[in-house]
C-alpha cells in the first residue's frame, strides 16, 4: 500500500515537498485524539520494551535520526510511529534558510538520499518554544510510551569558525533545559568548515562550552547521570586515526557518547548512473549506501571506547536484522531516517519488534 502511495503521489514531487506533506499529515492525524490513538495502535503496536541508556527510560532501542523534524514541532506525532527517542534539529543559535532549493534527491535505484539542506531552521529561541509544547504534550502519555527527546545543535552558518564556541553556548543556553540530551553536530557537509570543527583543537572548547552553559542553566536534569548528557555526532568520511583521536578526546572530555554516523560526501558508495548524478551535486548521501561504512565506524569506536561511552549507530539501517548487528557491534541505541522514506510510516514498529523478537531468539539459543 506504501510503496503504491509512495509511486503514485510522493515520487512525481519534489521530494522536500513530499516530505513536509507526510509530516504535516502525520502531525494533523496525530492531533485528532481518536485518529491519533489508531495511528499509534497500527504503527506502535508491541513497541515498547524499556531500556536504560544515558541514565534514561528509553521506552526501546529504536529512534528517529537529526534532520526530520528540524524545529521540534512533532514529537509526540512521530512517537507515535513507535520511535522510542526522537532527535530534534540540528538547531542553530540563530535562525536561517538553509541554501537553495532543490536540496534534497531520492536515489532510488541505490534507495539513498541526497541532502544539502543547510541546516534550515528556525533558530533556537523559537526551538526552545515548540519543544516546550511537545513535552506538554507527552507529558500526556503515559510513562512507559514517553519518548525520549534528543537535541542536536549546529553552528549558524554566518557566524565565524573562531566565534563557534559562543555560537554553540547560545543554542545550549536556549534549548538544554528541553533536552532529555544534548548532540554536538560538528559532521554535516553542508555548512562550509563545519567538519573542521571535528579536529581535537576546534571540539575540545566546543564541548567545554556547552558542558558548562548546559550545568549553569540546567538545576534539575532528567537523567539519572546527574547532567544533561553530552553526545557528539561524527562523519563517516573521517580517517580511522581521526576516529580514535575523536574517541580519546571525548573519553579525556568526560561526554557521555558518540553518535555514528551523520552521512557521507564519497559517491563511490552509489553504483550506476545516480553516482554520476551525485559526482555532480554537492550534498550527504545516506541511506544504504552508508551502511558499510557506519557499521564499520562504529565496531572502530567501540574497539577504542569498550563500555565507556555509549554509542548511537545511524547510516543505512533498512531493517531489523541491521539493527540487530548494530547492537550486536555494541550500539546501546540505533537511529534510522532514509529507510522510512522508501518503506514508510510501518517501518519503525517493524524494525523495533523485529529487533527485540531477535534478540530473544538469540538469548534463548544462548548466543551473544
Ligand atoms: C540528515 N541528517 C542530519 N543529521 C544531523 O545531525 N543534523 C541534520 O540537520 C541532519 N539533516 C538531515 C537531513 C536529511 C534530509 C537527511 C536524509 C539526513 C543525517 C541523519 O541524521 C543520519 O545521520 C543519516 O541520514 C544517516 O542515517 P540514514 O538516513 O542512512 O538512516
Amino acid at each position: 500500500m506504501y510503496s503504491l502511495i509512495f509511486r503514485l503521489l510522493f515520487v512525481p514531487m519534489d521530494a522536500e515537498r513530499a516530505h513536509h506533506l507526510s509530516f504535516t499529515a502525520l502531525r494533523i492525524l496525530d492531533s485528532v485524539p481518536l485518529l491519533g490513538r489508531l495511528v499509534r495502535f497500527v504503527c506502535a503496536r508491541s513497541a515498547v520494551h524499556p531500556v536504560e541508556v544515558l541514565g534514561l527510560p528509553f521506552p526501546n532501542r529504536i529512534g528517529l535520526a537529526a534532520g526530520f523534524d528540524k524545529n521540534g514541532v512533532g514529537v509526540r506525532a512521530l512517537s507515535a510511529l513507535g520511535f522510542g527517542h526522537i532527535e530534534v534539529g540540528t538547531i542553530t543559535a540563530h535562525a536561517q534558510p538553509g541554501n537553495d532549493r532543490p536540496r534534497l534527491f531520492r536515489l532510488r535505484d541505490n534507495l539513498a538520499l541526497l541532502n544539502r539542506m543547510g541546516f534550515n531552521n528556525d533558530g533556537a529561541r523559537q526551538a526552545s518554544f515548540n519543544i516546550a509544547e511537545q513535552r506538554e504534550r507527552i507529558a500526556a502519555l503515559p510513562q512507559r510510551l514517553r519518548p525520549i527527546v534528543g537535541v542536536n545543535i549546529g553552528k549558524t552558518k554566518v557566524v565565524d569558525a573562531s566565534d563557534a564556541v559562543s555560537d554553540y553556548a547560545a543554542s545550549t543556553r536556549a534549548l538544554a533545559p528541553l533536552a532529555d540530551y544534548l548532540v554536538i553536530n560538528v559532521s554535516s557537509p553542508n555548512t562550509p568548515g563545519l567538519r573542521d570543527l571535528q579536529s581535537v583543537s576546534s571540539l575540545e572548547p566546543i564541548i567545554a562550552a556547552v558542558r558548562e552553559t548546559a550545568a549553569e542553566v540546567v538545576e534539575q536534569p532528567r537523567s539519572q547521570l546527574g547532567h544533561v548528557p553530552l553526545l557528539v555526532k561524527i562523519a563517516p568520511d573521517l580517517a580511522d586515526d581521526d576516529v580514535l583521536e575523536i574517541c580519546d578526546l571525548a573519553m579525556r572530555a568526560g561526554i557521555d557518547g558518540l553518535i555514528t554516523t551523520n552521512t557521507t560526501i564519497d559517491r563511490s558508495v552509489l553504483t550506476g548512473t545516480e553516482e554520476h548524478f551525485a559526482t555532480d551535486q554537492a550534498g550527504g548521501i545516506s541511506g544504504r549506501p552508508l551502511a558499510e561504512r557506519s557499521l564499520e565506524v562504529l565496531r572502530l569506536v567501540k574497539g577504542r571506547v569498550g563500555d565507556a561511552l555509549t554509542v548511537i549507530s545511524v547510516g543505512g539501517v533498512a531493517d531489523a536484522k541491521d539493527a540487530r548487528a548494530r547492537v550486536a557491534a555494541g550500539a546501546d541505541l540505533v537511529q534510522v531516517y532514509s529507510e522510512m522514506i522508501y518503506s514508510g510510516p510501518f517501518f519503525p514498529g517493524r524494525v523495533i519488534r523485529g529487533l527485540e523478537s531477535s534478540r530473544l531468539l538469540t538469548r534463548g539459543t544462548g548466543g551473544a
